[in-house]
């Protein structure tokens, strides 16, 4: 090689190196690592959709890639009067899934839980007819349904229709229509939006009694000829309950019946709980005791690391199932924010989520990102 070219190669490595050391290395995230396994979502407060919560936003915009409403499309406070709908918060979580190009579900059409007051009785306070409340169901479904069409990828239709022995939960809906009132509200949610999935979406789906219920339905709403997209699995877990073995089992169960299997609500409380298999029951609630809020000022390391440990179980049999999965929804996005803090005991400090109260990744973020790798 002549002393030209030599230089002319030197020069080239040179710009090159230059060039590379000076390339940032885009970091490793949640979303990046699960982009072609499942989606990794979490539940949005109001703080983060209007913009308040930069911090949150943040880590939202770096991690996830899906977004659910923790509370602002529930009927109490989407439809707070029979002839009154109130979007304005409903908007904005959608203005900002949008903006921030994140896999929208909308929770959740029909619940028994925070519900308003008109709801289900008549203008002297007695209770409607199955007729009326038919039509007040379909009038809510049609109207929350068909102002999102085609932005709301999927809708949890029905919440918590079922209990943990697989018998029909006593809800107002239940007793007043009947069991019907779950392939009506599957009806009216495909005619509002023919596009968008629909699923069903429940607590505790580890019990064997839950899981023969839930199947159950599945098996009716598709032999009616509805449409039903997907089961998701609240999880809303203990360090003690469920065995993963049956929560397994249930997501296979799910799985076998041609339908995807999400986990939607997906936090890990590491306090004590006041009853065996709590289950997400919004309903049961027990007074505060110091003793049951052992871990105010922070976390021992052992508990930590069980902590940690058993969140990474529960991941690893995520990513196993990966082609049964479509979606990993955390139910918010840092401790602070955890609905746990305060359920089934009010004013306790959990540690549920994935990112901690400065909204510093824990540990199982780069265990989960690992495993994904892998
Ligand atoms: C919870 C919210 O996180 C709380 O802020 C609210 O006070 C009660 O509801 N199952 C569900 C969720 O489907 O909508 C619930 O969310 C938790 C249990």
């Amino acid at each position: 090689m002549d002393m030209k070219k030599l230089l002319f190669v030197g020069f080239g490595c040179l710009l090159l190196s230059g060039c590379a050391s000076k390339v940032p290395e885009t970091p490793v995230t949640l979303k990046s690592a699960l982009a072609d396994k499942f989606y990794i979502g979490t539940a949005l407060n109001q703080a983060q959709f209007s913009g308040r919560d930069t911090e949150g936003i943040r880590v939202i915009r770096e991690q996830f890639s899906a977004v659910v409403p923790e509370n602002c499309m529930k009927s109490e406070v989407i439809h707070p009067e029979e002839d009154r709908y109130d979007f304005t918060q409903a908007d904005q979580f959608v203005a900002f899934g949008e903006a921030n190009d994140l896999f929208i579900t909308g929770h959740c059409l029909v619940w028994h839980s925070q519900t308003p007051p008109w709801l289900f009785v008549d203008a002297k306070g007695k209770e409607v007819s199955k007729e009326v409340l038919i039509e007040r169901m379909k009038a809510h479904i049609t109207t929350v349904v068909s102002r999102y069409k085609g932005r709301i990828k999927g809708w949890d239709v029905v919440n918590e229709a079922i209990l943990d022995d697989g018998s029909y939960r006593e809800s107002k809906f239940y007793k007043i229509i009947g069991e019907e009132f779950i392939p009506l509200a599957f009806q009216f949610a495909h005619e509002a939006d023919p596009d968008a999935e629909l699923y069903y979406n429940d607590y505790s789906m580890a019990f064997e009694g839950k899981r023969n219920g839930v199947v159950a339905l599945v098996k009716s709403l598709k032999a009616k000829g509805l449409r039903i997209d997907g089961v998701g699995m609240q999880g809303h877990i203990g360090m003690d309950y469920p065995a993963i073995e049956e929560f397994e089992k249930s997501l296979l169960a799910f799985a076998e019946l041609g339908v995807n299997v999400m986990i939607t609500e997906l936090d890990l409380t590491v306090l004590p709980s006041p009853k065996m298999d709590v289950g997400a029951d919004v309903a049961s609630t027990f007074e505060y005791q110091q003793t049951m809020n052992p871990y105010a000022d922070g976390l021992p390391e052992d508990v930590d690391a069980a902590w940690t440990a058993r969140y990474n179980e529960f991941f690893k049999l995520f990513l196993k199932h990966q082609d049964k999965i479509t979606r990993v929804t955390l139910w918010g996005v840092s401790d602070g924010d955890s609905w746990r803090n305060g359920w089934p005991i009010p004013g306790r400090t959990d540690y549920a989520l994935l990112f901690d109260r400065n909204h510093q990744p824990k540990p199982i973020v780069n265990l989960i990102i690992k495993e994904a790798q892998q």
